[in-house]
């Protein structure tokens, strides 16, 4: 949550700042602030609301300047308004700060400046940050970098930070630890960021900061060292990003954009793992814990969200193919009861943004107690993936729009390869059946080309239910986690109260629910459990319900029962949740288009929850 940004160079700093607040805007978009540190003083332009607010309000003020931080926020400790919007200045007016995280001892740091006569104006941990540093500065009498260390060996909790001091006007330090910061090296200027949107287009050389370390610079040095004053060699490394992929590229929304991405982004995913020349699936990760997956007594899955949602795709993958027990678990409770786990067994960490907070938390809690962590992660140089001991990237691409959609597909595209390699490694597979999976898996994208072409007809359907107050999405087997996931796009981006359920479940208690006012969605291609599904489909009918069935090329037996059908094109079912989700990705996002929703930025939502 949050985004933060800087700059220091020959540059004006507002428009590289302001571009790059609305580049990661994703992060957060309650409120937002830069600040420019000019002649020994700070300006601040701080409100409540988006980016374009403050753009507003920047160009209507003094904006000149080569050195600046910004922010983006995503409240926590205090509402959203222009008060607790960052960046937040210190009491004497020497330091400036923009944060990204949690302080958790803020209260007794808080009162302690407090009883020295510090006021404060808003009710952000943040400020108490940027006031303990000062006061650490002006007692010790410390250069600010060096206060900044030394305060940030008594802070609890999350943060990436860059704090600026009028009295050292060409000076930047950042630190980082849980929440992600990356320094972008240009000649004669640098920049910091969440992530490295703000900063390709000047920039491809970047440093991906470990947690507890800082950085130091001016216009034309840098350097890193932990917050234990360990001086450390940069790495510098070359980004692949382009500027295309974190742009709209037509597309009225980044979400449609990457909805219609999904046979580009699995594509990438198969790319060089899935060998159908030499029969195998190839993932380094695997191979190099080999062992460890096969002697595994089970399997944990831990992630949250969309991401979960893939996994609980991943447990009956991984069970059907490979015959090895799986768990799926939320990483906010598996953190927190006690798990038992040991050495034999094997987590499975899925994250697109590679920064939630509670899944590397699961992540640190299962590394302790001696199980291998594999990780599935979209974001390059994310957290997760250097929390890991293993892994593999979906590539994707970046994922800009809020709900996740091309994420979902290219983990289960993921999961799918390693499931099937297990299952062939177990001898529960044999080549044939091996070989014929991948096949099928290689159509996938083409499949999915197929898929999008329903998008003028899901506009229709959802021009009829878009009034809707309530939902219910149905599916069976590997299609139940389809029904959670269409369930969850459709509340996070439209508001309509919806809930996915098996549909076997529906008569244990939700069938009470169901009326003519009700659209149920149900997820119904040909597969092993069409007939039930469409027993199913006979007891909504029988109550009336608005049934909206997602069907196989062709279909006639639902088509005469359902009010609305829209066909996908055939697949084996472990591998028909990549193809049954596009439609309903494409029906929540009319919906939520219908009813002047912004699809992107949904309200009260960030991207990446990297706040526990
Ligand atoms: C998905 O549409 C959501 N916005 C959200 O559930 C997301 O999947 C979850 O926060 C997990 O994020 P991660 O994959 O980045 O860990």
């Amino acid at each position: 949550m949050c985004g933060i940004v800087a700059y220091v160079g020959k540059q004006q700093a507002s428009p590289i700042l302001l571009k790059g607040l609305q580049r990661l805007e994703y992060r957060g978009y309650d409120s937002a602030g830069i600040c420019l540190n000019q002649n020994e003083s700070f300006v601040v332009h701080k409100t409540a609301g988006k980016v374009s607010d403050l753009q507003k309000l920047v160009d209507a003020g003094i904006h000149e300047g080569t050195i600046g931080i910004g922010h983006t926020r995503w409240a926590t400790h205090g509402e959203p308004n222009d008060r607790n919007a960052h960046p937040h200045v210190s009491f004497h007016k020497r330091l400036v700060i923009v944060h990204n995280g949690i302080i958790e001892n803020f209260s007794a740091l808080k009162v302690r400046l407090q009883s020295k006569g510090v006021d404060f104006v808003s009710d952000t941990d943040t400020e108490v940050l940027v006031n303990f540093i000062e006061d650490i500065m002006l007692e010790e009498n410390l250069p600010f970098d060096e206060a900044v260390r030394v305060a940030l060996n008594e802070v609890h909790g999350a943060y990436a930070i860059v704090v600026m001091d009028t009295q050292e006007p060409r000076k930047l330090v950042a630190a980082r630890k849980g929440s992600p910061l990356v320094l972008g090296v240009g000649i004669g200027e640098f920049f910091f960021a969440s992530d490295a949107s703000p900063i390709i287009e000047y920039t491809k050389k970047v440093v991906y900061l470990n947690d507890s370390e800082m950085v130091v610079c001016d216009d034309h040095h840098f350097i890193v060292k932990t917050i234990q004053n360990e001086v450390k060699t940069a790495k510098i490394q070359e980004i692949e990003m382009e500027l295309e992929a974190i742009e709209k590229g037509g597309y009225d929304s980044f979400m449609l954009k990457e909805i219609f991405e999904q046979p580009r982004a699995i594509t990438d995913s198969l790319r060089g793992r899935l060998d159908l020349h030499g029969g195998t699936i190839k993932m380094a990760g695997l191979e190099e814990y080999r062992a460890k997956f096969l002697n595994a007594n089970r399997i944990i899955i831990i992630a949250c969200g969309t991401s979960w949602h893939a996994g609980l795709v991943g447990e009956y993958l991984i069970e059907e193919f490979a015959r090895i027990p799986v768990e799926v678990e939320y990483a906010s409770e598996f953190r927190y009861r006690d798990p038992v786990i040991n050495q034999n067994d094997v987590v499975i960490a899925i994250s697109q943004s590679g920064e939630t907070a509670d899944t590397l938390a699961a992540i640190d809690l299962a590394k302790q107690r001696g199980a291998t962590i594999f990780g599935i992660c979209n974001v390059i140089g994310a957290s997760i993936p250097r929390a890991t001991h293993a892994g593999a990237y979906t590539h994707a691409g970046p994922e800009i729009g809020v709900a996740s959609t091309k994420a979902f597909t290219a983990q289960v595209s993921l999961l799918t390869m390693i499931s099937i390699w297990l299952g062939k490694e177990k001898g529960n597979l044999s080549q044939t059946e091996t070989l014929s999976l991948m096949t099928e898996l290689e159509q996938i994208p083409s499949k999915i080309e197929e898929c999008l072409k329903v998008n003028a007809l899901v506009e229709e359907i959802s021009a009829k239910i878009k009034d809707s107050t309530n939902a219910l999405y149905l599916g069976r087997g590997y299609l139940f986690p389809v029904a959670l996931e269409g369930a969850l796009k459709l509340k996070e981006i439209s508001y309509i109260h919806a809930e996915g359920y098996p549909a076997a479940e529906m008569k244990h208690g939700p069938i009470a629910l169901i009326d003519e006012a009700m659209p149920v969605i149900v997820v119904a291609p040909k597969g092993a459990q069409y007939d039930k599904l469409v027993s199913n489909i006979q007891e909504v009918k029988a109550r009336k319900g608005n049934v909206i069935a997602i069907v196989t090329e062709g279909d006639t037996e639902v088509k005469a029962l359902a009010d609305y059908i829209i066909e996908i094109p055939d697949a084996p079912d472990p591998l028909l949740p990549l193809l049954t989700v596009v439609p309903l990705q494409l029906l929540s996002y009319h919906i939520a288009v219908m009813r002047g929703c912004n699809v992107d930025q949904p309200r009260n939502l960030a991207k990446s929850v990297t706040v526990e």
